[in-house]
């Protein structure tokens, strides 16, 4: 199928994701196979956050996914730390027509990422805050413009859940390098997790490396498997 050229990172010759089912495919990928509703609720219980790091915010088509996901569950009370990073900034404008494609269905969340991100400067390296408010609670958003290794290191608490979601190793490799993924390890709770749609073994050894313990399991699209890691 020929891919759609705005879909296209220009910077890395890659898709920012599949067009077809992306929302499920976040939700499958990253917060299903990381058990997240669970802990989330847990922490909301507690009266206390979830932290998430994300590596590629590009479209913010995962936190599309996430408000989604959090306004469908029924969720009270929730407070996610969200931290992602993005070298290459997109203009608001690209961002709404890359999700364009979602309105129907998420509509209203597109038009809660669009209006966040505009009140970012994003021709402004560094780190970004903004805060959304939604039935199910808050949303921190953390926007880190820069090289991803950066933010990493410096995140002050480390990550309940990462997403990692940096374009394919053979197009990007520098953002599944063994130093980053063991920063990124650092970084992570006891018994907190990442997940991938990449299976790749030089993924699978970095992250083996940086002290998870990994497991493949089933894809969705056009992906058989994806990968998922418990920080042990
Ligand atoms: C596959 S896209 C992310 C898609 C995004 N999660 C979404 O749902 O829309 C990967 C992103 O990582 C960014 N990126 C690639 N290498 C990077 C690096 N070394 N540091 C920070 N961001 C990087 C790219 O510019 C791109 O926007």
């Amino acid at each position: 199928m020929q891919i759609p050229a705005y879909l296209v990172n220009e910077q890395f010759d890659d898709r920012y994701f599949d067009v077809v089912n992306a929302l499920d495919e976040a939700q499958q990928i990253y917060f299903s196979n990381n058990h997240l509703l669970e802990r989330i609720q847990e922490r909301a219980a507690a009266g206390s956050r979830f932290i998430i790091g994300e590596t590629g915010f590009g479209a913010g088509r995962v936190v599309v996914s996430l408000l989604e996901y959090l306004e469908k569950s029924g969720l009270k009370n929730v407070l996610i730390e969200y931290h992602s990073v993005e070298l290459h900034p997109m203009s608001p404008e690209r961002m709404h027509d890359i999700l364009d494609g979602f309105k129907e269905r998420a509509g209203a969340e597109i038009n809660t990422l669009i209006e966040a991100y505009r009140r970012m400067d994003i021709t402004m390296p560094g780190w970004h805050c903004v805060s959304v408010e939604k039935a199910f609670g808050t949303i921190e958003l953390n926007l880190w413009i820069g090289e991803a290794l950066e933010m990493v290191e410096a995140l002050e608490k480390p990550c309940d859940a990462w997403f990692l979601d940096g374009h394919s190793p053979k197009k990007n490799p520098s953002i599944w390098r063994p130093e980053l993924m063991a920063e990124i390890g650092k970084k992570t709770v006891r018994d907190g997790t990442c997940s991938t749609f990449t299976v790749s073994s030089s993924v699978r050894n970095a992250l083996g490396e940086a002290g998870f313990t990994l497991q493949k399991l089933p894809g969705c699209g056009g992906k058989k498997e994806v990968l998922q890691g418990t920080r042990r």
